[in-house]
């Protein structure tokens, strides 16, 4: 019992990085900003913010991304500080190991699979939801039992699982590729952005955001707590830490240019949806930056968008499967999954087997569920894993004041607390089916560590190399 409390030394995680197992080296700074908005610009505000709107926050949308940017920027300046200790791929699960002992690490770990792989199953519904409405525009009509999943009356989403068996193969190809091939995704999707802004703002109605916030404060925190996805992705940088040349100069940097963009360019485009259309019309609409386009006149810049918001989300299905292969890589350095998990192979320098695991889970939770209970499973995932790093700082802050910082999360421990109780208040938003299923999944995630990862940790077989 005593052993799933032992914390693994910092310089052992770095140690375990180095050698023939290792990962390739080519990212810089950049690349990690771009990997962060390819990351983070998606689903959320290509095809959540609309129900959000007419569902909870009205034209007071944008308090709710301001809310929810407070979580993020708080918990983000948590995740630059230990990535600036402990680059190393399995992000916050690794934080855990450090600060906190490797039944945390565990358990961030398993929340961590709701984070990625449930996202990118979300993620992938929205796209396929794109697919069609493109192609219904150029008179293809897919049947409904195709593009739906049983709960929804359909029988399997197919354009989600296709999308996500192509994107397992493109990362198994190699990571220089996927990341050239992410940059310029995210460029276009930036362009599109900013098209949109620009080709909208001028038809706002200062009319349309009155009654400003028509469910009141609590219409603006459950929308907060909905809009949260769009911002998930910003902490994924830190899992290419084995892959980036300055690891601990460029990762801070990474994860916070890449949140400052997008909480800016989402402040912008929830001001402006709002502007123009009623917040009531964007109900049941799944496409609603492309919609507010159509409502003002503007079809081909609604086409444009469209195909623009396809490749956006194909970029956060890229970088997201990149990172839950990453953190089940480490996982399985560290024997708490199996070592077949961790397999590198020796000539695309890629890890093929998680990678394809994770591209046919993703694939399954996408063909078979719906929108709306995967996408709060994937914040309530993410919300919990932000709570216990912010916290974990404060942790190791006090147990190793002595390792060097290249990054410093400011006014600590004032902003660690904050970051865990702005995410703890929107895990209070969300629904109790989603917090019931959430303590399901925790109490699986128990009896695994319990069956298997406490049994086969290499730190029960190592001697103990612990620095403090
Ligand atoms: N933030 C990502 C998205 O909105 C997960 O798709």
């Amino acid at each position: 019992m005593k052993n799933v409390f032992k914390t693994k030394s910092i310089s052992s995680l770095i140690n375990e990085t180095k050698g023939e197992k290792s990962l390739k080296k080519v990212l810089g700074a950049f690349e990690l900003t771009m990997l962060g908005i390819g990351a983070i610009v998606g689903a959320g505000i290509f095809v959540i913010t609309g129900e959000a709107a007419a569902n909870f926050s009205g034209p007071a949308l944008i308090l709710s991304f301001i809310i929810s940017a407070f979580a993020c920027g708080f918990a983000a300046l948590c995740y630059a500080e230990f990535s600036s200790i402990i680059p190393v791929a399995g992000s916050a699960y690794t934080y855990g190991y450090a600060a906190l002992g490797e039944i945390w690490a565990w358990i961030i770990g398993w929340d961590l699979v709701l984070e990625y792989t449930v996202a990118i199953g979300t993620v992938a519904i929205g796209w396929s939801g794109y697919v069609d409405s493109i192609l219904k525009s150029l008179g293809v009509n897919l049947p409904n039992a195709l593009l739906k999943s049983p709960f929804e009356g359909g029988v399997v989403n197919l354009p989600a699982v296709i999308v996500l068996l192509a994107i397992g193969l493109l990362l198994i190809k190699g990571v220089s590729e996927s990341a050239k091939l992410n940059s310029i995704i995210v460029v276009i999707k930036l362009v599109v952005i900013v098209l949109f802004i620009v080709l909208a703002a001028g038809h706002i109605k200062t009319s349309n955001w009155h009654p400003f916030m028509p469910n009141g404060w609590g219409g603006v925190f459950a929308g907060a707590a909905s809009v949260f996805f769009a911002y998930i992705g910003f902490d994924a940088v830190s899992t290419a830490a084995e892959e980036v040349k300055d690891a601990k100069r460029d990762l801070p940097k990474g994860i916070i240019f890449s949140l400052l963009i997008c909480t800016v360019l989402y402040i912008i485009v929830s001001l402006v949806l709002t502007g123009v259309v009623p917040y009531f019309k964007f109900k049941g609409v799944s496409a609603p930056v492309a919609f507010a386009l159509q409502q003002i006149g503007i079809n081909w810049g609604a086409a444009l968008v469209s195909v623009g918001a396809l490749f956006g989300l194909t970029s956060v299905l890229l970088v997201m499967m990149f990172g839950q292969t990453r953190i089940f890589f480490a996982m399985s350095r560290d024997g708490l999954l199996p070592k077949f998990l961790g397999a590198v192979n020796t000539k695309t320098k890629t890890p093929i087997t998680s990678t394809v695991i994770v591209s046919i889970a993703a694939a399954i939770i996408a063909g078979f569920l719906p929108i709306g209970i995967v996408s709060e499973l994937t914040n309530i995932g993410t919300l919990a894993a932000f709570i216990i790093v912010s916290l974990g700082v404060i942790f190791l802050r006090r147990k190793r004041p002595d390792i060097k910082r290249p990054f410093k999360c400011p006014l600590v421990p004032v902003v660690p607390i904050l970051a865990a109780l702005f995410c703890g208040y929107l895990i209070l938003q969300l629904t109790t089916a989603t917090k019931i299923r959430f303590v399901v999944w925790f109490a699986l995630g128990l009896i695994v560590y319990f069956l298997y990862g406490s049994k086969h940790s290499t730190m029960n077989t190592e001697a103990e190399e612990q620095a403090s």
